[in-house]
C-alpha cells in the first residue's frame, strides 16, 4: 500500500540541490502521492510546474496568511485561473497566522475569506493553515460555509475538542512530525480522539522533521515515523494506518487511481 503525502513544499529552495533525485526516489520508497502545497503566488506557479512534471505529484493553489500582503485584484484573478488546472486538487494553504505581527489581521481575514469563497465557487477542498488564531479561523469558516468545500486543517495545533468540531464540519486533521516529539502531548490527545477515518499524514517538508530526524531537513521519506507513532497511539497496525489514511486523502482530493 502506497503512502499519501498530503502536505509538502518541494518548490522550497532547501531542495534546490537534489529536488529531482529526491522526487524520483519517492515511489520506490512507497510514497505514492504527493500534494505540493502553494503558499504564495510564486510557489503556486512552481507547485503546478512540479505537478506537470511528475505524474504522482499534485498541486494546491493558494496564498498563506503570512504572504497575503502580496495579493491584489489583478493577481487574485491570476490565482483564480490557476485553480482550474487539471492537477490543482485544492485551494491552500490559506487561513490565519497571528503568531507573526504582519500582515495585519484584517488583511489576513480579507484574503482568507476571498480564497475560501473561490474554493466554494470552483468546488475544491481547502487546506487550512491556522496558528494562534483558533476562534477567528473557526468563525470565518462557519460564516463562509466551509462545510461545502471540506478539506484539511494542516499541522493541527489546537485541542482535541476543537479537532472534533472541525471533523463535524467535514474537515480532516493533518498530523505530522510533531506527533513524534516528546512535548507533543496535545497532538497525541488529538490523535486519540479523532477517528482514523479523519486523519491525514503530512510532513510540511522541508520543515518539522519527526524524531529521530528532528531538526534536519524534512522529506516525505520520513512519513513512516509519523505513521508508526499514530499506529502506536491508536493501537492499530502500521499497514492499517497507511491504508486508511491513503484512502482518506484520495477521497478528500478526489484522486481516483
Ligand atoms: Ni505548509
Amino acid at each position: 500500500m502506497m503512502i499519501f503525502e498530503t502536505h509538502a513544499h518541494y518548490d522550497d529552495e532547501g531542495f534546490d540541490e537534489d529536488r529531482d533525485l529526491l522526487l524520483m526516489s519517492m515511489q520506490e520508497n512507497k510514497i505514492g502521492y504527493v500534494i505540493n502545497v502553494g503558499a504564495s503566488l510564486e510557489s503556486t506557479r512552481r507547485s503546478i510546474e512540479l505537478a506537470e512534471k511528475y505524474p504522482f505529484v499534485y498541486a494546491s493553489a493558494g496564498v498563506h496568511p503570512s504572504e497575503t500582503a502580496e495579493l491584489n485584484e489583478n493577481n487574485f484573478e491570476w490565482l483564480r485561473k490557476q485553480c482550474v488546472h487539471r492537477k490543482v486538487v485544492a485551494i491552500g494553504e490559506i487561513g490565519l497566522d497571528y503568531y507573526w505581527e504582519e500582515p495585519a489581521h484584517e488583511i489576513q481575514k480579507l484574503w482568507f475569506s476571498r480564497q475560501l469563497d473561490l474554493a466554494k465557487a470552483i468546488r475544491k477542498p481547502i487546506i487550512i493553515h491556522s496558528r494562534d488564531a483558533a476562534k477567528d479561523t473557526y468563525d470565518i469558516m462557519s460564516a463562509h460555509g466551509a462545510k461545502e468545500t471540506g478539506g484539511v486543517i494542516h499541522c493541527f495545533s489546537y485541542s482535541a475538542e476543537m479537532a472534533l468540531e472541525y471533523v463535524k464540519m467535514g474537515f480532516y486533521i493533518g498530523v505530522g512530525g510533531v506527533v513524534t516529539f516528546k512535548n507533543g502531548r496535545k497532538l497525541k490527545e488529538v490523535v486519540e480522539a479523532v477517528p482514523i477515518e479523519w486523519i491525514l499524514l503530512e510532513t510540511d517538508s522541508p520543515y518539522l522533521a519527526p524524531e529521530p530526524n528532528r531538526g534536519m531537513r524534512n522529506s516525505s521519506l520520513n512519513l513512516p515515523y509519523i505513521a508508526e507513532r499514530i499506529a502506536e497511539i491508536k493501537g492499530m497496525t502500521y499497514d492499517e494506518v497507511i491504508s486508511v489514511t491513503t484512502e482518506n486523502a484520495k477521497r478528500m482530493y478526489q484522486i481516483e487511481c
